[in-house]
């Protein structure tokens, strides 16, 4: 199937599925005492990779905390986010690694200069947040794809996540996270009725 071109792509999907993807979908902040398996997490990858990134760069990455290793999270989270992460039976930190152009070679494998389009730290900084938060958003709605919920947080000191979660992994200590986000199945006690949105007119316009 990811060889392929999907041929009956020009459909609408139906009704039921854009409910589920956005105009049914909220953000969750209790969860059902439910787990989601490895394998459900690992799904959730293996479907938001396919997200478009600028040359492929692909600079988001992915710590998903479970069980106590969420623990080492507390700490670092304002105050307002702690219930409903704690509760949550995964929480995805969303980062971008700054030497993603590292993997282009990789990525973009039929043009051999693209690595040094991300040279610059300007760049890397400007390609990593873009497509790394792309990748974050790709990962919400994979997610409610697979029937999932989500609450994304930007709550919290990135700085001591950093610090915490990948200084000391040679591996990882050029990643940097970017926000956070609970996935589980969600509760709908403590959510509060949709907020507006901006009417197309406000936010957007067709220039012809
Ligand atoms: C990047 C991002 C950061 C957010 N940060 C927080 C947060 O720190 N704490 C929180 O309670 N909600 C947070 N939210 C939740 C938003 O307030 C919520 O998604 C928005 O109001 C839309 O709600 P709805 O999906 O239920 O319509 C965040 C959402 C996003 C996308």
């Amino acid at each position: 199937m990811s060889e392929l071109v999907l041929e009956d792509r020009h459909k609408t999907l139906p009704d039921h599925a854009l409910d589920q993807l956005f105009r049914g979908a909220r953000t969750f902040y209790t969860w059902e005492d439910k787990d989601v398996s490895d394998t459900t997490i690992q799904a959730l990858y293996d479907l938001l990779k396919y997200g478009p990134t600028s040359a492929n760069n692909s600079p988001a990455r992915f710590i998903f905390l479970k069980g106590a290793a969420k623990e080492r999270l507390r700490p670092f989270l304002i105050p307002s986010n702690i219930d409903k992460t704690m509760s949550a039976p995964v929480t995805a930190i969303v980062a971008w690694d700054w030497e993603f152009h590292e993997k282009v070679p990789q990525l973009f494998p039929h043009d051999p200069g693209a690595k040094e389009w991300f040279a610059s730290d300007e760049a890397r900084k400007a390609n990593g947040v873009r497509n790394g938060t792309l990748q974050g958003a790709y990962l919400i709605l994979a997610a409610r794809a697979l029937g999932l919920d989500c609450g994304p947080m930007s709550g919290f000191d990135a700085a001591k996540v950093d610090e915490e979660f990948f200084a000391s992994d040679p591996k990882m200590k050029h990643w940097r996270s970017n926000f956070l986000v609970n996935i589980g199945y969600g509760t709908t006690e403590k959510l509060f009725p949709r907020l507006p949105r901006l009417a197309f007119d406000e936010a957007a316009r067709i220039l012809k």
